[in-house]
């Protein structure tokens, strides 16, 4: 396994629209893997491919992971999904703190729907379903968003959206120095 390359905001990559997956293979697999494994080393609860330069629809995700009282990572319910689809979403919504790594450093409240339902494929091709509510609903529906060239933070007025992304350029004018 190997960990890939991140792009971060503003690559243009992250605004293009993503193309089915048609071929599941050992390839595929293994890039499904390493993205697991990129997720992990960089703290994210989801990772999307056009994140780490691949315009195809493929999310990762694990909503369950947690640290221990020492600070050791414990992996939780990692799920991969292929050519993930909503199919349902509830009217009720909810706001959650929503942080992204292709946008390093910021977080802001974004509204989501509550409860969804995805209809997706695993690493073999095989069609599955699951529902899902609060957190997970919310890391589903961003990581869903990229496979869209959609950001979190086109859900938020321009005004909240421009005082991040001028954050954004603080830090890393900040990095360089
Ligand atoms: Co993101």
């Amino acid at each position: 396994m190997s960990l890939l390359p991140l792009y971060e905001y503003p690559d243009p990559i992250l605004r293009q629209k993503t193309e089915k997956v048609i071929k599941f293979d050992d390839e595929l697999r293994t890039f499904l893997d390493d993205m697991l494994e990129t997720m992990y080393a960089d703290h994210g609860a989801g990772l999307a491919a056009p994140q780490v330069g691949v315009s195809k629809r493929m999310i990762v995700i694990d909503a369950e992971q947690e640290d221990d009282e020492n600070g050791n990572h414990k992996k939780g319910n990692p799920i991969c999904l292929v050519n993930p689809e909503i199919v349902y979403k509830s009217q009720e919504t909810i706001f959650f703190c929503e942080g992204c790594l292709s946008l390093p450093n910021l977080r802001a409240d974004v509204e989501r729907h509550q409860k969804i339902k995805v209809r997706y494929q695993d690493k073999n091709g095989v069609e599955k379903e699951i529902e899902a509510e609060d957190y997970l609903a919310v890391v589903l529906q961003h990581e869903i968003d990229h496979l869209d060239g959609i950001l979190y933070i086109d859900h938020l007025s321009r005004l909240k959206r421009n005082m991040l992304l001028k954050k954004l350029e603080k830090n890393r004018a900040e990095q360089k120095e």
